[in-house]
């Protein structure tokens, strides 16, 4: 009986539940390495003032909700998103003026592939 429930509540309940809270490693990750790359990187013409093409990068909302072209976050197959693509100068090119380094790229794919948590700070 303890198995049974242990079995439960260890593999069947957050197969079944994957958009649970993120975990604290997956928010560390995100606001050492995410939150402050689209800050710097992207916000000047994804935020608060400027939204190109309809898409802002400094909230979850504006995230998830996309931009002109539609959701820049393919919740199936993240490694085709679109703002994976955009970074990678594959559809478009995104920052325009400069390609960001390897580590940065390689650091969005894997927010994305791990599901891209944003955790809201009020
Ligand atoms: C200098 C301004 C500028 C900066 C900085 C910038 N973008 Fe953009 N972005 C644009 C413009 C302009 C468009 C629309 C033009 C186009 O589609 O080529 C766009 C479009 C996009 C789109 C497509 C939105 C849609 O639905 O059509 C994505 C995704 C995107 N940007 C991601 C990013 C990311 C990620 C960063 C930071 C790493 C970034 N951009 C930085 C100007 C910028």
């Amino acid at each position: 009986m303890v198995c049974r429930v242990l079995f439960l509540v260890l593999f069947v309940i957050p197969a079944v539940c994957p958009a649970a809270e993120p975990t604290k490693a997956q928010v560390e990750f995100f606001e050492k390495k995410i939150r402050p790359l689209f800050a710097e990187k992207c916000h000047s013409c994804h935020g608060s003032e400027k939204q190109k093409s309809g898409l802002r990068l400094d909230t979850k909302d504006g995230f998830l909700a996309g931009g002109d072209s539609g959701p820049a976050y393919n919740t199936e197959k993240p490694e085709e998103s679109l703002l994976l693509d955009a970074v990678r100068y594959k559809r478009i090119e995104m920052p325009p003026d400069r390609k960001l380094a390897e580590d940065e790229i390689d650091a969005i794919a894997k927010w994305l592939k791990d599901g891209a948590a944003w955790p809201i700070v009020k």
